[in-house]
């Protein structure tokens, strides 16, 4: 058995993923009904306090990580002497192990955390402390990618990106996610806990793969070009990055609400041509693989028409995946067991030299 596949290991209470009844659930809660009724915060405060807010408890929530949305004097100035050549993810990383230094962990640094990702990110894309007074993550993150630049943001953008966050919140024992568990069962603080799951969705075949993805769309002129370009791909043995799943194997419940995100938004940016492509990538690898886009293919798309460099796609997948794995250190810490399996040994036999 490889890659601890088909493995359960262990109970969680938060998601449901892959249960074909169920769909994919937010503490009970299916992700449809949640993008249509609920924002990003809402879904944070049901992840974290485990039951969706009621309208006046959402407001007090919003207040308080627009409250917590202030970097430590210190921190600003690491942040301001990392090299714009730097990878955002590694941004993300340093940005909260330098938060664990000068913060050490209370209660109130899971609200913290959740408020913080996005000051971190885009402090450092600036070069100055951005602050504005949006009161969501999505509209927080929106005007300070454009605050230099005073492209006005429209609403949905804002509503686009709010639905993505929703949608990147959580996903059970993910690579991310069982990485945190697993820092979380040796009794560790919360930034530790966070720091090792950056570096774990960091790679490619987690959380990289919406960047990946939209490098693939990219490397396309005309969708005339597509499906001989993904058939030669895949004779080449070629990962066709944001496909598949080790879960889904139906097809990825987000990914046709994401879809549908960038339909719209290619449309009301112009960006027609490159929707073709995606869909005519899209069918090619279900005609030649059978295998269906996962949620990074169509969020790659949404982004881009948003207007967001795509070194940032990753670092937005982490300002959301944050709730969900503060959510599983909490659950962990509260029944631990220290997280440590068997090896099966594959060396040489006892030797003398
Ligand atoms: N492109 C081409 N072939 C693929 C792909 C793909 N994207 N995904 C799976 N396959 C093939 C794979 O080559 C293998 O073929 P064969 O049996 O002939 O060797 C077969 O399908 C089974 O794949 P696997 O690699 O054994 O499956 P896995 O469960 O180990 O991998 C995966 C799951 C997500 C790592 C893989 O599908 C993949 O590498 N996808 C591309 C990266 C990607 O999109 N990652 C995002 C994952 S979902 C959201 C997230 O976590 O960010």
């Amino acid at each position: 058995m490889t890659g601890l596949a088909g493995i359960i290991a262990g109970d969680t209470a938060i998601s449901t993923v892959g249960k074909e009844s169920a769909g994919l659930t937010y503490r009970g809660y299916n992700i449809t009904y949640l993008v249509d009724h609920a924002n990003f915060e809402s879904v944070a405060y049901l992840l974290l306090y485990n039951k969706l807010p009621a309208p006046e408890e959402l407001n007090l929530y919003q207040k308080k990580l627009m409250s917590l949305r202030r970097l430590p004097e210190k921190l600003l100035i690491l942040l301001k002497a990392i090299p714009q050549t730097a990878n955002p993810m590694d941004v993300l990383r340093t940005g909260v192990s330098m938060l664990g230094i000068l913060e050490p962990e209370t209660p109130e640094s899971i609200d913290k955390l959740v408020a913080i990702l996005p000051v971190i990110l885009l402090t450092w894309y600036q070069g100055q402390e951005v602050t504005n007074a949006q009161i969501t993550t999505a509209d927080y993150f929106l005007y300070g990618l454009n605050e230099l630049r005073v492209k006005p943001s429209d609403p949905l953008f804002s509503k686009a990106l709010d639905a993505s966050l929703i949608l990147y919140a959580e996903h059970e024992f993910n690579a991310s996610t069982f990485a945190a568990r697993i820092t979380a069962s040796t009794l560790s603080d919360v930034y530790s806990c966070i720091t090792t799951a950056i570096g774990t969705l960091r790679g490619p075949l987690h959380g990289g793969a919406n960047e990946e993805a939209m490098k693939l769309i990219q490397q396309f002129d005309e969708p005339d070009q597509v499906e001989a370009g993904i058939k030669r791909m895949l004779s080449e043995k070629k990962l066709i990055m944001g496909f598949g799943h080790r879960v889904y194997i139906n097809g990825d419940p987000r990914s046709p609400i994401v879809k549908d995100l960038a339909r719209q938004l290619s449309e009301k940016v112009g960006k027609q041509k490159l929707f073709a492509i995606a869909e005519i990538i899209e069918n090619t690898m279900w005609t030649e693989k059978k295998i269906y886009p996962n949620l990074d293919f169509y969020s790659a798309l949404v982004y881009h028409c948003i207007g967001i460099p795509t070194s940032f796609f990753t670092p937005l997948f982490v300002v959301s995946r944050i709730t969900g794995w503060l959510a599983h250190v909490i659950e962990q810490r509260s029944n631990n067991k220290l997280i440590r399996p068997l090896a099966n040994y594959i060396g040489p036999e006892p030797r003398q030299i």
